[in-house]
């Protein structure tokens, strides 16, 4: 007999999403390193370097509120993923008297509860935590696995624009096309 929906994709009712605090730092650069595998950025070196890095990071920015975490939960308290949000200092602009903007990072889900809802359920207390405290934006940068995730919720591409300076000075030595196909990637 030929299994039911549900029990391929298990339903998210098991799952339970919580702040992040302090004590679970090493599961936050967990993450962040394993969202950076899985975007293909970076060696094993790197990732070390950058492991310390970001946890000097994070952790300065929990202390002082400026990052707000929210991690999900199995029942059987395995940890299936999370995110993180960071307010993020923005220039003033006639529009709009903040000069901090929410900014959502580290988005990553175990590959075993992947599509089951847990990146949403991150998204969705995200986005309850801006309304909740009066922010009328929330940004991100999508990697090509997250985007179809931050649609459904209403996220539409900006006008943002880059130069990268190091690839500027290369363009020098090498072919502009070569530049310019390479790929940009930040979360
Ligand atoms: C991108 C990422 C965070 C998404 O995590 P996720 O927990 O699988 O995301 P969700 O389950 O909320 O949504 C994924 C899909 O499952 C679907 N889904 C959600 N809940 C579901 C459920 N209960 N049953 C069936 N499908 C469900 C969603 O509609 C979505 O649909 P899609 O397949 O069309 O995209 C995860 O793939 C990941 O960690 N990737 C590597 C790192 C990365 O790219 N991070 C994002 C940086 S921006």
């Amino acid at each position: 007999m030929a299994r039911s929906r549900s029990k391929i994709r298990p339903s998210t009712k098991r799952l339970t999403v919580r702040p992040a605090g302090l004590k679970d730092l090493d599961v936050l650069v967990h993450q962040r390193r394993a969202m950076w595998i899985d975007l293909g950025v970076g060696d094993r070196s790197r990732h070390e370097k950058a492991d310390k890095i970001y946890r000097r990071w994070a952790e300065t920015r929990l202390r002082n509120h400026q990052l707000t975490a929210w991690l999900v939960q199995n029942h059987d308290g395995r940890i299936a993923g999370g995110g993180c949000m960071w307010l993020q200092p923005i220039q003033p602009n006639p529009k709009r008297t903040d000069m901090l903007q929410p900014y959502l990072l580290s988005m990553y889900t175990e590959p075993e509860f992947r599509r089951r809802g847990v990146a949403s359920m991150v998204v969705s207390k995200a986005v309850e935590w801006c309304g909740k405290k009066g922010y009328g934006r929330l940004m991100l940068h999508a990697s090509e696995m997250g985007r179809s995730v931050y649609k459904k919720f209403g996220f539409r591409r900006t006008w943002e624009m880059r130069l990268d300076l190091e690839q500027s000075s290369a363009r020098s030595k090498h072919s502009r096309r070569a530049i310019v196909r390479r790929p940009i990637v930040s979360a």
